[in-house]
């Protein structure tokens, strides 16, 4: 049976850099609020009108082909991670598709939110290992900046947020000591409220903590003037516990991809968690047991990029020369649904 490794990597961020100092202007926070609490000093926003998630995801995937040694019609099969999609529908699978001059290939959106891409990592890995596909093409990408409250009012989730898109070509591989070792993906669901965006959505209220819709005319439950004039139209998050479940579900879930590979935290090379919070990713860094150069963070830099976080973060850890051929790399995400995933693998 064929495994699957990353034959080639790629990132895009977009130039405009915002600091925290910037959020200023917009609603009442501090650098040294952001700072104390997420660890991040700057993120960057994507051009308002020329770029989208993408147009970012095409410059990130442009790099990933390139860097296997392959051109866009090798590509068999497209697996898209995000939350901030160009249309509601079609995916951006599709986009990605047309924009790249692909063969028709099939084109998979994931909307698994922040461990989006570590879900597509596994979805792309299974289609390998049966021998279905030889080349196919992840990619995490989002534009959050269109889509946040800039309002103090959204604060606590708007000064989180960046944009940027990360993408990998995974490749089928025999070569011993290489490639995808396990994936573990989890769910649970009894807290999809607390980090969610309601609307557009067919709920109708019945589960959001916004006002009763009971009234509203026919047509106007997907989208209302109502709901856009009261904010209903952005993300709600209760950050507080957000943070306490990430902290379980981090270690927990790194710990069973080492132990269903009969290693130990000391083993692993580099850990790459999603890009949440700095303080969660301390906090699982020391629940492990992990030293400064076993763990990469690069929130301060970019802020929360939710599906994109994870490769854009190993295509820096990588071009920085802090992993190596044959290193064992672990990925792990937590985040919106609550879901959360682990994928190990030697480089
Ligand atoms: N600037 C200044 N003050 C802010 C603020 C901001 N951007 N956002 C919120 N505040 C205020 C709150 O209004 C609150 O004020 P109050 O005490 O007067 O009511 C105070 O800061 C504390 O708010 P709280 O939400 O309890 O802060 P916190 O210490 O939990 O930090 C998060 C907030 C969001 C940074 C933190 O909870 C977190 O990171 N959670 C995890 C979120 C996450 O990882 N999400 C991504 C999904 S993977």
């Amino acid at each position: 049976m064929p495994k699957s490794k990353i034959a080639g990597i790629g990132k895009y961020v977009p130039e405009r850099v915002v600091t925290n100092e910037e959020l200023k202007q917009y609603m009442d926070t501090s650098d040294e609020w952001i700072q104390e609490r997420t660890g991040i000093q700057e993120r960057r926003y994507a051009h308002r009108t020329n770029e989208t998630t993408t147009t970012m995801a095409v410059e990130a995937s442009k790099i990933a082909i390139q860097n296997a040694g392959l051109t866009p019609t090798d590509i068999d099969f497209i697996v898209f991670a995000t939350l901030s999609p160009d249309y509601y529908f079609p995916g951006c699978g599709v986009l990605l598709q047309r924009e790249m001059g692909m063969r028709e290939i099939g084109a998979l959106d994931i909307r698994n939110q922040c461990s989006g891409f570590v879900y597509a990592i596994s979805v792309a890995d299974q289609f390998i290992k049966s021998g279905m596909y030889k080349n196919i093409l992840v990619v995490g990408s989002e534009k959050h900046s269109f889509g946040l409250d800039f309002s103090t009012r959204g604060r606590n989730v708007s000064v989180i947020f960046g944009d940027g898109a990360g993408a990998v070509v995974l490749q089928a591989t025999d070569e011993p000591n290489r490639g995808i070792l396990s994936t573990h993906l989890h769910s649970d669901g009894a807290s999809a409220e607390i980090l969610a965006m309601y609307n557009p959505g067919t709920h109708a209220n019945k589960w959001g903590h916004y006002a009763n819709f009971a009234d509203a005319t026919i047509g106007e439950m997907f989208m209302s003037h109502d709901m856009i004039d009261s904010a209903q139209n952005f993300p709600y998050m209760d950050g507080p516990a957000v943070f306490k479940k990430a902290v379980v579900k981090f270690p927990e879930v790194i710990m069973e991809a080492l132990q269903a590979n009969g290693l130990k935290p000391s083993d692993i090379n580099m850990l790459i968690p999603h890009q949440a919070n700095l303080r969660i990713s301390q906090f699982v860094q020391h629940q492990l047991g992990l030293s400064d150069q076993q763990v990469y963070n690069n929130i301060q830099k970019y802020g929360n990029t939710t599906a994109a976080s994870v490769p854009i973060a190993l295509c820096e850890a990588w071009e920085q020369g802090k992993i190596k051929e044959g290193d064992l790399v672990c990925l792990a995400a937590f985040g919106s649904g609550f879901t959360w995933a682990s994928a190990l693998l030697h480089w």
